[in-house]
């Protein structure tokens, strides 16, 4: 019997805990903000009750917000104060973590106001009860707005927060988030930032992209530059490729309005992915600066190659889901969802092969892909090395060895792992895959903010290196757009969207395409 016929690997790799951690000395102090009302457009929605709510109720929780705070929720469904306290508690129930003592200071900074947004005098009485809550509530008259509504709308608001005298008198700093996706190509991001910086600074605009908040994400920075061992091997000369993949389970829940306007390049990778790409390929700033950090983004971002679109269906892969079974239930098609056209060709699923020009990631491949309805929820970026350059165990295992890959895993749980070979114990030279894990929650002790909570503390705080730049929206748009406008032209040459089955792994057609490329996809192992 040849070695080859033995089983020398242990398959799938082994998980090796890497010691009890110890958390070093005390949790991080955490900053707190000072007095804030927030305003929030929109108020009636989906984003206002699953994320933003929830968020500044754990904020509270976690006696992180000053008690001179209030929420003004607006929108156009009829609702008085008490409605909306209704609406949002049953939302925060449903979120986990509800606690009847909280909820009791908690419900008494929210109000709520009828308004059109279109209606200046609707807005000015809204003005004068919001300056009596402030009175209130000793919030010095400071204000954060909040656009919780379809961004086609978001122009109309930020004209009527000026018109309306709603964005107050210069003498305190109006601040103003913005939801992604802004616009839905680059004319329209061009056309929504004229807007709002006649009306706004750039200094006072947010535009969030909550992937930024998600602590593993933040993290790659520090994995990258406050470690001496992984930037010298960050490079062409030693990473083979890099995949990041955001794979979800939920459908559109509810969003076709937005969803058939948007899809998945607009709704996950002209933000949430290129803006981790841009982390994960970023060079060092010379410090930890927002502006500085973000000037590293935006050169990024800038070095993408355009996708030669006479070949197109060489870098990208559309999909969108049919009926299928996901966590043992059967879900309908994409087309079959509530508010979608039965010949919607949007695509919900899309992998795309992208390089960035430049001395340290020259002819790279970055692989990223997102999709709803798939199999498995998980969110990573894998930093896949080059093999070893010499195979020194040739005649002994008979086989190549696999690479060594660094997995930052942001979803479902926060992990560091890296993947690399041990010899076997035992008489034999066999070798075994084992991963190194490290659990962010693991061992520490201190407070930990979910995304949302993150991004709207710093909001609060005026800290704006999770925000993104003017600059860096209309680059992720400058690369997409050429795309989107082939892909929606029904020009021939354009590439398919190919059907695949909800808790699936994605189209078979993802599978041929990494597979021409000499690579496989990895899967949340
Ligand atoms: P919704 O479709 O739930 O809309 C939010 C609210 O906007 C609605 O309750 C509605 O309130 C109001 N609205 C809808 N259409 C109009 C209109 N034509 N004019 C004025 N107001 C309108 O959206 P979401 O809450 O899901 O999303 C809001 C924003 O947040 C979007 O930009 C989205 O992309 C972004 N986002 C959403 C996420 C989510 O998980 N939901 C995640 C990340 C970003 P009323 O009719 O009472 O005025
Ligand atoms: C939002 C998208 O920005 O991000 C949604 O609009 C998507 O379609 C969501 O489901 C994913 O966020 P998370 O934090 O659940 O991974």
């Amino acid at each position: 019997m040849s070695l080859k016929d033995d089983k020398y690997r242990n398959d799938p790799p082994q998980t090796i805990r890497i010691g009890k951690i110890e958390p070093t000395g005390e949790p991080c102090e955490e900053f707190y903000p000072g007095p804030a009302a927030m305003i929030i457009f929109g108020a009636s929605g989906d984003l206002a009750r699953r994320k933003i709510m929830p968020a500044l109720f754990k904020l509270t929780r976690s006696k992180i917000l000053t008690e001179n705070f209030f929420i003004m929720g607006m929108a156009r469904t009829e609702m008085d104060s008490d409605s909306f306290r209704r609406m949002i508690e049953a939302a925060l129930r449903e979120a986990g973590g509800f606690d009847e003592a909280i909820w009791e200071r908690f419900s008494k900074k929210l109000y709520y106001k009828t308004v059109d947004y279109t209606d200046i005098k609707a807005l000015e009485e809204a003005g004068r009860l919001i300056a009596e809550k402030e009175r209130a509530h000793g919030t010095n008259g400071n204000r954060i707005f909040y656009l919780a509504t379809p961004p086609s709308v978001y122009e109309g608001i930020i004209e009527s927060i000026k018109a309306s005298g709603l964005s107050g008198n210069g003498e305190n700093q109006a601040r103003v988030v913005i939801e992604k996706p802004s616009g839905r190509d680059l004319e329209s991001a061009r056309a929504l930032d004229s807007v709002v910086l006649r009306n706004f600074t750039e200094e006072q605009v947010f535009r969030i992209d909550h992937y930024l908040g998600k602590e593993t994400v933040q993290n790659i920075l520090m994995l990258r530059f406050a470690n001496a061992i992984f930037e010298p091997l960050w490079n062409r000369r030693y990473i083979d490729h890099v995949q990041i993949t955001v794979a979800e389970t939920n459908g559109i829940e509810k969003r076709a309005g937005y969803y058939e306007q948007a899809g998945v390049l607009r709704d996950m990778f002209q933000n949430h992915i290129l803006q981790v790409l841009a982390l994960a390929a970023m060079e060092p700033p010379s410090i930890y600066d927002p502006e500085l950090v973000r000037d590293e983004k935006i050169k990024v971002l800038r070095a993408l190659r355009p996708v030669p679109l006479n070949e197109i269906n060489n870098w990208l892969v559309l999909g969108q889901y049919v009926e299928g079974e996901v966590d043992g239930r059967l879900v309908p098609g994409y087309r079959e969802e509530e508010g979608v056209a039965k010949d919607s060709e949007v695509p919900t699923y899309a992998a795309m092969k992208l390089f960035i020009d430049n001395w340290r990631w020259q002819d790279v491949p970055f692989y990223i892909r997102s999709g709803k309805r798939l199999n498995k929820r998980f969110s990573e970026v894998a930093i896949q090395f080059k093999s070893v350059p010499h195979r020194l165990f040739r005649e002994t295992l008979k086989e190549d060895i696999g690479p060594n890959t660094l997995i930052l895993k942001i979803q479902p749980e926060e992990r560091i792992q890296l993947r690399f070979h041990t010899k076997n114990p035992g008489s034999r030279v066999c070798l075994r895959d084992v991963f190194m894990d490290f659990s962010y929650t693991e061992g520490y002790k201190g407070l930990t903010l979910g995304a949302y909570e993150r991004v709207l503390l710093d909001c609060m705080l005026g800290d704006k290196t999770l925000f993104v730049r003017k600059d860096g929206a209309e680059l992720s748009w400058a690369f997409l757009t050429p795309m989107l406008d082939f892909i929606e032209s029904g020009y021939a040459g354009a590439p398919e969207v190919n059907l695949y089955r909800a808790g699936s792994s994605g189209p078979v057609e993802a599978d041929k395409f990494i597979t021409r490329e000499g690579r496989s996809w990895r899967d949340d192992g």
